[in-house]
C-alpha cells in the first residue's frame, strides 16, 4: 500500500471546517471512538528488536486465539495526542515521554519495546496519514493510542514468542461529559494487587477491573471514582483513568507516583507549570481527610487534560470544591492548553511540529 502522505480527494471532503478537513460535524465531538484512515504496526520476535513499521487502512487485525495478549494480558498502551494550532500546524506534546512510559511497562509486563526514536517517528508518520482528523483548533484533538502486545502463541503461564506494536487514532472532545463528581468507595482498588502490582505502569490489565465499581458509580450519578491505597485505605490513590491534585491556599499536592500511581505526563507537566506560576507543589501521601478539607481538587491526565473536581463523597460526607474562573486548575489549564495548542511559547521543548 502506498504511503499516505498525499491522501485522495475523495478523502479530503470539504467540510464547514475546509478543505483539509474530514467530513466530519466537529461540533458533535465527544469521546467514542471514530475511526480515521490509517493505523501503524510494526512486529518483532521474542528476543530480537522492532525495526521495519507501515501504515496501512485502519481496520481490524487478525490475531491467534492463543495470544499472550488475550489469554495472558500481555500488553501496555499509551495515550497522547496531536493538537491544532492557530496557523494550521499539527504539534504533538511531550511524546517522547510516553515511548519512555511504555519502556517501563514494556519491563515490567517481559515485553520487548521500540526505541524512542522509533516510537516518536512511528506517532508521527501515524499523525501526518491522519492529519485531516486532528480537530479544528477549540473543537477537539486527535487522540494517539499505541498498543503493545504479545501476539505469539502460548498456553504455558510464558511470555510470548511474538510482538506487535500497533497505533491508531481518533478525534476526541472532552473526557467527562459533565461535572466531575467524585465518589469513594471502600474496598476497591485501582489496579487490583496494591505494592508490587501493576498500578505504577500503563497496563491493559489495570483498567477492566474498574468497570463494575465504574458503571454503578455512574448509576449513583458520579462521574467516576476515587481510589484510595489498597494498603491501608486511607491515602488517595487516582481515579480510573487519571491522576489527582488537591490545592489548599497557595499549596498544591499530589500523591507520589510510585509503584500504584501511574507517573502521568500531564501531571508531570503540571507540577511543573504549577511551580513556574509561583505555586508551592509537594508530592506526597495525602491523607483523605485532607483531601475533604481541601480548596480544590483537580484531575489530569491525556484524556481529562485539566479537569476541576466539583465534589468528593466518601460515605456519608461530601465535599465541595472551588470551580470556575478564578480557580487555580482554571489558570493550570489555561497554561497547559496553551503550549499544547502552539498559543503560548513553548520555552521547555515540550512540543513536537509533525
Ligand atoms: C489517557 O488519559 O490517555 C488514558 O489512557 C485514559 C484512558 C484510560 C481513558
Amino acid at each position: 500500500m502506498a504511503p499516505p502522505s498525499v491522501l485522495s480527494a475523495s478523502q479530503s471532503t470539504g467540510n464547514s471546517a475546509g478543505e483539509n478537513y474530514a467530513d466530519f460535524n466537529w461540533d458533535e465531538l465527544g469521546y467514542g471512538i471514530i475511526p480515521t484512515d490509517f493505523m501503524y504496526t510494526m512486529k518483532c520476535l521474542k528476543g530480537e528488536k522492532f525495526s521495519e513499521g507501515n501504515l496501512t487502512p485502519y481496520g481490524n487485525i487478525e490475531i491467534s486465539p492463543s495470544s499472550g495478549v488475550l489469554n495472558y494480558g500481555q500488553g501496555v498502551f499509551e495515550g497522547l495526542k496531536a493538537y491544532r494550532t492557530e496557523n494550521d500546524h499539527v504539534l504533538l506534546f511531550r511524546p517522547e515521554e510516553n515511548a519512555q512510559r511504555m519502556k517501563m511497562g514494556a519491563e515490567r509486563m517481559c515485553t520487548p519495546c521500540l526505541s524512542t526514536e522509533q516510537f516518536v517517528n512511528a506517532v508521527k508518520q501515524t499523525v501526518l496519514a491522519n492529519k485531516r482528523w486532528v480537530p479544528p483548533l477549540g473543537k477537539g484533538t486527535l487522540y494517539i493510542r499505541p498498543l503493545l502486545m504479545g501476539t505469539g502463541d502460548v498456553l504455558g503461564l510464558a511470555p510470548a514468542p511474538e510482538y506487535t506494536f500497533l497505533i491508531y487514532t481518533s478525534p476526541v472532545n472532552s473526557f467527562h461529559k459533565g461535572p466531575v463528581n467524585l465518589v469513594i468507595k471502600d474496598k476497591i482498588h485501582r489496579a487490583l494487587f496494591g505494592n508490587g502490582g501493576t498500578g505504577g505502569v500503563k497496563s491493559i490489565t489495570n483498567y477492566a477491573p474498574t468497570y463494575k465499581a465504574l458503571i454503578e458509580a455512574k448509576e449513583e450519578g458520579f462521574a467516576n471514582i476515587l481510589y484510595l491505597d489498597a494498603a491501608t485505605g486511607k491515602y488517595i490513590e487516582e481515579v480510573s483513568a487519571c491522576n489527582v491534585f488537591m490545592v489548599k491556599g497557595n499549596a498544591i499536592s499530589t500523591p507520589r507516583a510510585e509503584g500504584t500511581i501511574l507517573p502521568g505526563i500531564t501531571r508531570k507537566s503540571i507540577i511543573e507549570i504549577a511551580l513556574d506560576l509561583g505555586y508551592e507543589v509537594t508530592e506526597r501521601a495525602i491523607p483523605l481527610e485532607e483531601l475533604l478539607e481541601a480548596d480544590e481538587v483537580f484531575c489530569t491526565g491525556t484524556a481529562v487534560v485539566v479537569d476541576p473536581v466539583v465534589s468528593v463523597t466518601y460515605k456519608d460526607k461530601r465535599a465541595e470544591y472551588r470551580t470556575g474562573s478564578n480557580s487555580v486548575s482554571q489558570k493550570l489549564h489555561e497554561r497547559l492548553v496553551g503550549i499544547q495548542t502552539g498559543r503560548i511559547e513553548d520555552t521547555k521543548g515540550w512540543t513536537l511540529k509533525v
